[in-house]
């Protein structure tokens, strides 16, 4: 019996650890002699004084004036770079203007439709500049709140930074969203104004985002101006004295805007997180220690230099976007492509063709696109010449061993490293993850913190667990950390401190410690399954079915067992042309077997052609346990897909 396994035992009651992975990938010689960073050294010095590594960070971006203090912690309050001055825009656009990156591609933006636009960092500043006085023309101020629920067009990105310019508050609201989810989302925090689009374009149709907005907008009090950007000729109804064009308001604008000298603790943006569980939270970011975070991960994680195209596919409706579309790659004078529509339309080697069209070098997407490119097949990635890439990373969820290796091999011809990235919403920037010219990875595990990042994974007591599975919390403060819920302190308290009565960040999260000290990501702890009195993770279950050759995707969840406590349910997603077939789900229950064992043998499994998904693409395990457990479903509004759920649901009552 290995350590872990033998440590997990005896730690009673958090999570067991079963499955062992032991491939291994040290950097290659040619990747760290040209790495940004490539000196274990790195760790040590940001761990023996972590507040002066982010001091240092913090340098590297342009302030107005620089802070007097760098932290104030009592927790569960931080402050980051107090008395600090400084402006995110000034940081994405104007330095780059000054410093002779003002012809350099910032957005190579390409339409579903095939629609193509570049924007240099010279043609951002402008539109910036323009759009921020466009918005003072209506009234807007430092303060205020500006909704946000555009497709992926540059608009979307030029939004944000003329807000942060003239210091209003963005909340983007990420277009697959209902008019319903919309309304609330603008009504918790009193948004003054939204910007939309008469449309966007998804798998060949059209989102119609204005005529959505409207239905939102008959209960939103708050909002006085609407702002529409013209994105493909839709039929739109303006409303007089509201709604107003953005083209016409840009053109109209002066071609400068002074830049708000914000402080460093100023609010910068709210976020929604996309919740699995419960209602949506208005996660608060602050100015300074967010752009330290979002611009230093960048560079470090992503290995970033002047001469690489950069494209993350998330949408920047979800954090991703917010850190690694706009802010990160921005701030550091990247350049970034951005893609509007879905990764299947017109074909499903749409993503990468805009890798070979674009000569793409680093690619950042989700373990979901990963898997949806292993159900369709090697063949879409084998047209296209990828040989440009040299860097793959991963976010969202855990990563399962066998799309990591698939990912390493048919996307990086075995020659990219890949960061798995660990991060939330709330922590605003990258915390666990590799760093390409330094960490041998381990395929499934996110390895270890950033430099300047001190986490642990404890038990219930909160004694730290060296080697095995528990609670991973964050035991010290850092810049670009949630500051509070928009308009509820207490819930902030409540959901992320209280469990070590303040002590601790709690971050929801499972994870387990191996000998070398790594961090493997076991997915949320409301998702463990209590089998008998073992813990198991889910993500380990639904690692092991989709080992087997024939999986595509699943899902496992617990349900109420009467000797057991729970027993476990696995809902499986075929790759395409597999049929559930005769003695498909007793192969797969001893496939569970062998790479697990006994005890995570799922007691029944349900085939079925999708899972249900939130929008940002995360199995919504609490769905299928409704199912499950026969109840009425809970909440379904973060749904992607609500047909999904009523098809399952019928399934498994025929079942
Ligand atoms: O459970 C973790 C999972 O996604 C959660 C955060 O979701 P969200 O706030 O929507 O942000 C997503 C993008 C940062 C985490 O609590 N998660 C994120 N990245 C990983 C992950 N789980 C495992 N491995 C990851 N690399």
């Amino acid at each position: 019996m290995t350590d872990s396994k033998k440590n997990a035992e005896s730690s009673g009651k958090t999570i067991d650890v079963l499955l062992e992975e032991g491939r291994t990938f040290a950097p290659a010689k040619d990747f760290v002699k040209q790495a940004n960073f490539s000196d274990p050294a790195l760790y040590k010095e940001a761990g023996k004084d972590s507040v002066a590594f982010w001091e240092k960070c913090a340098s590297k971006l342009d302030w107005f004036q620089k802070w007097n203090k760098a932290l104030e912690w009592k927790a569960p309050d931080a402050k980051w770079f107090i008395g600090g001055k400084l402006n995110a825009s000034y940081n994405c656009v104007d330095r780059h203007i000054k410093n002779g990156l003002r012809n350099k591609a910032a957005l190579i933006w390409e339409g579903e439709p095939g629609d193509k636009r570049t924007m240099t960092y010279w043609d951002l500043y402008r539109e910036v500049n323009k759009f921020a006085n466009g918005l003072k023309s209506l009234g807007i101020k430092k303060g205020d709140r500006v909704a946000i629920y555009l497709p992926m067009i540059p608009e979307l990105a030029v939004a944000m930074l003329a807000c942060s310019r003239i210091g209003a508050v963005h909340s983007v609201v990420f277009a697959g969203f209902s008019p319903e989810a919309l309304k609330d989302r603008i009504n918790d925090m009193e948004a003054n104004l939204l910007i939309t689009a008469d449309g966007g374009y998804r798998r060949g149709g059209v989102i119609p985002l204005k005529n959505d907005a409207d239905i939102a907008l008959s209960d939103t009090p708050s909002i006085k101006h609407v702002i529409v950007v013209n994105r493909g000729g839709f039929k739109t109804d303006m409303k007089d004295g509201r709604d107003h064009w953005y083209h016409e308001l840009v053109d109209a604008a002066e071609a400068f805007c002074e830049p708000e000298h914000m402080d460093s603790e100023d609010m910068l943006f709210t976020l929604y997180t996309s919740g699995t569980t419960g209602k949506p939270k208005g996660i608060v970011h602050t100015t300074g220690g967010y752009m330290t975070g979002a611009y230093t991960t960048t560079k470090y994680v992503f290995d970033l230099k002047d001469d690489d195209v950069y494209w993350c596919t998330a949408d920047i409706g979800w954090v991703t976007g917010h850190t690694y579309i706009v802010y990160g790659p921005l701030s550091n004078g990247a350049t970034v492509v951005m893609y509007e529509g879905a990764p299947d339309w017109p074909d499903k080697s749409r993503f990468w063709k805009i890798v070979e069209d674009y000569g793409v070098t680093i690619f950042y997407t989700a373990p979901t696109a990963i898997r949806a490119f292993m159900r369709w097949g090697v063949e879409y990635p084998a047209k296209h010449d990828l040989s440009t890439l040299r860097l793959l990373g991963t976010v969202g969820e855990p990563i399962n061993p066998e799309a990591w290796m698939w990912y390493h091999k048919n996307i990086g011809g075995e020659k990219c490293p890949i960061v798995d990235t660990w991060w939330q919403t709330e922590t605003g920037c990258i915390l666990i993850t590799p760093l390409p010219g330094i960490t041998t990875t381990k395929p499934g595990s996110a390895t270890v913190p950033f430099p300047g990042i001190e986490a642990d994974i404890l038990d219930e007591a909160g004694n730290s667990i060296k080697v095995g599975g528990g609670f991973l919390v964050i035991t010290k403060p850092w810049p670009s950390m949630i500051r509070t819920i928009y308009g509820d302190h207490d819930r902030y308290y409540e959901t992320y401190w209280k469990k070590y009565n303040g002590k601790y960040y709690f971050t929801g999260d499972g994870a387990k410690r191996d000998e070398d000290g790594f961090f493997w990501l076991l997915g949320r702890v409301d998702d463990v399954i209590n089998v008998a009195g073992h813990r198991l993770s889910t993500m380990e279950i639904e690692s092991a079915l989709v080992d087997h050759p024939d999986v595509a995707e699943s899902a496992a969840v617990g349900v109420n067992h009467e000797i057991k406590g729970q027993s476990i349910k696995a809902f499986v997603t075929l790759k395409d042309g597999v049929e559930p077939g005769d003695g498909m789900e007793k192969k797969l229950k001893a496939h569970v077997v062998k790479m697990i064992g006994a005890i995570a043998r799922p007691e029944s499994i349900i085939f079925s052609a999708e899972l249900p998904k939130t929008r940002s693409g995360k199995i919504m395990r609490r769905l299928l346990k409704d199912i499950a457990e026969g109840r009425v479903l809970g909440d379904t509004s973060t749904l992607a897909d609500p047909n999904v759920v009523e098809a399952l649901k019928e399934k498994y009552e025929e079942d």
